[in-house]
């Protein structure tokens, strides 16, 4: 029943610093099953998905010692299952690279089909098709996946659809396959290339991860090692969309400014002033931003995880924007929460239409799922008054510190905890 309490209208200022990026360390976390000894992951970010992989790892026998909030050892010498329970499994997406990683270790996986955020249909055909290229079989029962495979040999795989998961499932199946694995029309996104060079730290040997083909290798042992994650792409366009929406001026630390240009270039074009430093973009807004057309795309076009922030910036752009997402069949659930906020959008299949109004107004609204939540706090920082955001836990699934990181930069923000007895007085 936590909320947070946004009031609206500070300009942001200073710098924040960005942590490791979610989706990179989803795929680590159970890439490191693979190892043959001990791997220190750093630079994790403290959310509660990584929280579940953690769990999902101890579940499966890996030794798990935390070093401190940010780095993990794994020993996963000692791992002596196929499987974990159905509720981590379905309590997030990423539960499912667990399938490529307890293949590729032990030729086994039995793992209940996945959760996560709700876009319409996520269908899991490619990581299939990939599988079975490899040798696996696999039948569905009671929701339980299980997939088996005497061994597994390397072998040519085209993904019909372009797919993060798919391709990160595939990777981590074929590392210790024998012969080479061929992946054609794989995705490009930072997130691959840090699990590729993951696994080529301690021993893989994966080439052309970040284009379309990725050619696998497969090794019979793979060492421990210690390796950093990427900053969180997607956290740092959150911080960006922030300033955009609220206005100010602030440094985004710790992160890689050529993962950010798509998102640089459509904030530029609304009036933004984007400043790329080393290791660290500033951001700067004091006037009012005008329309654009976005269309999401996978890596290198404009990430569909930054769709409602950018959505909730030009619901006050001057101007009719178009948003256009190409990835999910249904990610404008979140739509119907900004227009409780004044925003006027519609939404017509794929495309989001959007009057830019003068000013949003705080109201009562929900994060319907992780970036549908950002999108939220960005529209609630650049509103008038209260905004007060239920269902939060979708938030924290992906952002570390946020609270605590807006408050550093002049935001008005709070995590309220609503009592129990504030429920069942309401009720009556
Ligand atoms: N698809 C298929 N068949 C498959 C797999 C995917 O048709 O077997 C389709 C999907 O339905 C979708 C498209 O391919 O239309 C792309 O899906 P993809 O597999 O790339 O998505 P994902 O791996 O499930 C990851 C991120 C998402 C992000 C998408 C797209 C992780 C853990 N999740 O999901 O991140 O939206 O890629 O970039 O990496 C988030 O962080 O908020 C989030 C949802």
């Amino acid at each position: 029943m936590d909320k947070l309490v946004i009031n609206g209208g500070n300009t942001l200022k200073g710098s924040v610093n960005i942590s490791g990026a979610k989706n990179a360390a989803v795929a680590i976390l159970p890439a490191a099953i693979l190892a043959d000894g001990v791997c220190r992951i750093e630079n994790l970010p403290n959310i509660s998905d990584v929280s579940i992989m953690i769990e999902i790892l101890y579940h499966l026998g890996a030794g798990v010692k935390v070093i401190n909030k940010s780095t993990i050892e794994i020993d996963p010498t000692h791992i002596n299952t196929n499987t974990f329970p159905s509720e981590l499994a379905r309590s997030m997406r990423a539960s499912y690279y667990f399938i490529g990683a307890l293949l590729g270790r032990n030729h086994s996986a039995n793992v209940t089909m996945p959760g996560g955020c709700d876009f319409g249909v996520r269908p899991i055909d490619q990581h299939i098709k990939g599988f079975e290229a490899l040798g696996a079989k696999w039948n569905m029962e009671y929701g339980m996946l299980s997939f088996n495979a005497d061994e597994l040999l390397g072998n040519s795989v085209y993904f019909d659809t372009v797919s993060v998961g798919a391709t990160v499932n595939v990777i981590l199946a074929a590392v210790k396959a024998k012969g080479l694995t061929v992946i054609e029309n794989a995705a490009r996104e930072p997130h691959i290339v840090d699990l590729a060079n993951f696994l080529n730290t301690i021993g893989a040997n994966i080439m052309g991860a970040g284009t379309d083909v990725i050619k696998i290798r497969g090794v019979s042992e793979l060492s421990g090692g210690t390796y950093s994650i990427i900053p969180d792409q997607i956290e740092a366009g959150t911080y960006m969309a922030a300033v955009a929406a609220a206005g100010g001026d602030v440094t985004i630390k710790n992160v890689i400014p050529k993962h950010l240009e798509s998102i640089t270039a459509k904030l530029e074009e609304m009036g933004v002033e984007v400043y790329e430093l080393d290791d660290a973009v500033r951001i700067v807004r004091n006037k009012r931003l005008t329309k654009t057309k976005v269309k999401t795309q996978p890596h290198p076009g404009f990430p569909t995880d930054m769709q409602p922030q950018i959505a909730a910036v030009l619901a006050t752009a001057e101007g009719t924007s178009i948003v256009a997402e190409n990835v999910w069949d249904n990610r404008f659930k979140y739509i119907d929460e900004l227009r409780r906020m004044g925003a006027d959008i519609q939404v017509d299949g794929k495309i989001a239409i959007i009057e830019g109004v003068e000013k949003l107004q705080g109201a009562p609204v929900k994060a319907v799922d992780l970036r549908a939540g950002a999108a939220m706090i960005v529209a609630g920082l650049g509103a008038e008054g209260k905004t007060e955001i239920d269902d939060i836990h979708h938030i924290e699934r992906g952002y570390e510190d946020i609270v605590e990181k807006l408050t550093m930069i002049g935001a008005d923000i709070k995590r309220v905890q609503m009592p129990d007895d504030f429920i069942s007085s309401k009720a009556v």
